[in-house]
């Protein structure tokens, strides 16, 4: 396999639309016209409940750290001296997985905003940095029941850790990891014009609430 094969696989891969199988495999309901009408974990947990909430988490998760893993296709990549091209080629393939999850192939390109599949990528390159997100991340939503701001300041943590804390001297780092703040922030215009009228939902489950 060459690379352009392994980042459109990555494509593949994160256009899996698991919120969209789980909600028409086991309710027949079509999740985005349901709650935010998002097709990702949160909605999920929203409108059908935490136990296929947590299914599409993991897997959403697993789709991000299975395209970093495709590198391990091409064995130039497996020698320990190309360690530079190897994270060129991991921020490929996680990102293109974060893009098939936000426009899906299989989905009509109407996803959802990237944050697990985000995770699972930052999880299997840099484990620490991914670790003090969910931190981050638990804490901003044990203190306000926003999903959606905790996703922001997670993202947004990401870059700061990056750039700051960890202090990564590698520029390529440097960039994602403002990428993906930028990301982060991006996909959720919507959640932050909400959060800023004061009129965005808390954590809990509404069970089957139109849009
Ligand atoms: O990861 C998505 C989450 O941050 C927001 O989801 O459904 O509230 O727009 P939702």
């Amino acid at each position: 396999m060459n690379e352009f094969l392994v980042l459109l696989l990555a494509y593949c891969i994160g256009s899996i639309p698991t919120a969209l199988i789980v909600s028409k495999v086991f309710f027949g309901i079509d999740i985005r016209d349901y709650g935010s009408g998002n097709m990702g974990a949160t909605n999920t947990f929203r409108v059908l409940g935490s136990k296929y909430g947590t299914i599409v988490m993991v897997v959403d998760m697993l789709k991000g750290l299975a395209a970093v893993k495709l590198f391990l296709l091409i064995p130039y990549y497996t020698d320990p001296i190309h360690t530079t091209d190897l994270v060129n080629l991991q921020i490929g393939l996680g990102l293109s997985a974060v893009v098939g999850h936000i426009f899906p192939l299989w989905a009509d390109f109407k996803g959802g905003k990237g944050v697990a599949t985000l995770f699972g990528m930052v999880l299997a390159i840099q484990p620490y940095v991914a670790l003090a997100c969910v931190g981050v991340f638990l804490l901003v939503l044990y203190t306000t029941r926003f999903v959606s701001l905790s996703s922001i300041l997670a993202g947004v943590a990401f870059a700061v850790f990056i750039l700051y804390i960890f202090d990564e001297p590698q520029q390529l780092y440097r960039i994602f990891a403002v990428s993906v703040a930028l990301l982060v922030l991006l996909t959720h215009q919507k959640n932050i014009g909400r959060l800023l009228k004061g009129n965005e939902s808390k954590a809990g489950i509404l069970k089957y609430r139109d849009r």
